[in-house]
C-alpha cells in the first residue's frame, strides 16, 4: 500500500491518505515535544521504537480482546492503519501516583494506589487538554454515554494487559495515556499509540525512569531509556 497525500501532522506522527478510503499510513518522527508543544526537541530513533513497540503491544491487544486500529507494519517507521475518527479525549489509567496525579493531589511520586483510577481530558490543544469527566463528554457531544462505558472497559483491559507485560519485562506500569476511535461502522476501536511517550515505565528494581519523562524532566539518557525499553520488550516477546 502506498502513501498518498498528507492528511495531517501532529506533534510525533504524521498521517497520509491510501487508496483505500477506509485505511491511512501512519508515519512517526524523532519529534518530541511536551508541556502542550511548548518543550521541543529530538529523540533519535524513537519513531522507529514507538512504531514497532505500539505495533507489538496492539497486535497482543486485540488478542486479548481490545479491539485496534492496526492493520499491518509497513516498515521501520510506518504501519497501515484503520481510518477512525478520534474520540477527543485522552484517556489516563493510573496504578502509582506520579506527574499531575502527585501536583494536583499532592500524593507523592511512586505512591501505590489501591485500585487504579481512571481520568478524561478534552482532547483541545488551545485549552490545554483540560481535565473532564463522562458527564462532561456526554454533556459535550464527545462521545456517547454507550461509548463511554465501552472506552472504559477497554481502557481498564488494556491496563490489565499491560501491567503483566510490563512485570514479565520488570518494568513497573505507573501510567499511561490511550486514545479511541470509531471506524465508519461506528466500532470503538483503540487508535493513536502506545510507547514510551505515552506510558510512564519504571525499572522494577531501581524505579529508574524508562520513558518521556527523562525528555520532560531533563534527566539525560533519553535515547539510551527508550533503547533499553525496546530491548526489554524484544526479549519477553521473543521468549515466548
Ligand atoms: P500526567 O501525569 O502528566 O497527567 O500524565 C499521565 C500519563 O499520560 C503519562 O503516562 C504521560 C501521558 N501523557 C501523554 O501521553 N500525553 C500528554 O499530553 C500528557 C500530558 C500525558
Amino acid at each position: 500500500m502506498e502513501k498518498l497525500s498528507q492528511l495531517y501532522e501532529g506533534k510525533a506522527k504524521k498521517v497520509f491518505k491510501t487508496e483505500d478510503p477506509e485505511l491511512l499510513i501512519v508515519s512517526y518522527k524523532d519529534d518530541a515535544t511536551a508541556f502542550n508543544g511548548l518543550k521541543k526537541g529530538t529523540i533519535t530513533g524513537k519513531g522507529v521504537i514507538n512504531n514497532k513497540m505500539s505495533n507489538r503491544l496492539m497486535q497482543r491487544l486485540e488478542k486479548a480482546g481490545v479491539p485496534t486500529h492496526f492493520v499491518e507494519e509497513l516498515n521501520d517507521r510506518e504501519t497501515l492503519v484503520k481510518k477512525v475518527e478520534i474520540v477527543p479525549l485522552e484517556v489516563i489509567i493510573r496504578n502509582i501516583a506520579a506527574g499531575s496525579f502527585s501536583k494536583n493531589y499532592g500524593v507523592p511520586e511512586g505512591t501505590e494506589f489501591l485500585s487504579p483510577t481512571i481520568e478524561f481530558s478534552y482532547k483541545n490543544d488551545e485549552l490545554g487538554d483540560p481535565l473532564c469527566n463522562s458527564y462532561h463528554a456526554v454533556a459535550l457531544g464527545l462521545c456517547t454515554r454507550d461509548e463511554i462505558e465501552i472506552i472504559k472497559d477497554y481502557a481498564f483491559k488494556v491496563n490489565d494487559f499491560l501491567k503483566s507485560f510490563w512485570e514479565e519485562c520488570g518494568v513497573i506500569l505507573v501510567d499511561f495515556k490511550i486514545e479511541f476511535g470509531r471506524l465508519s461502522d461506528g466500532t470503538i476501536v483503540l487508535a493513536d499509540e502506545i510507547s514510551p511517550d505515552t506510558c510512564r515505565l519504571w525499572d522494577s528494581k531501581t524505579h529508574e525512569k524508562l520513558d518521556k519523562d527523562r525528555f520532560r524532566r531533563d534527566l539525560g539518557g533519553v535515547e539510551d531509556a527508550y533503547n533499553e525499553i525496546m530491548s526489554r520488550l524484544e526479549k519477553n516477546i521473543e521468549s515466548k
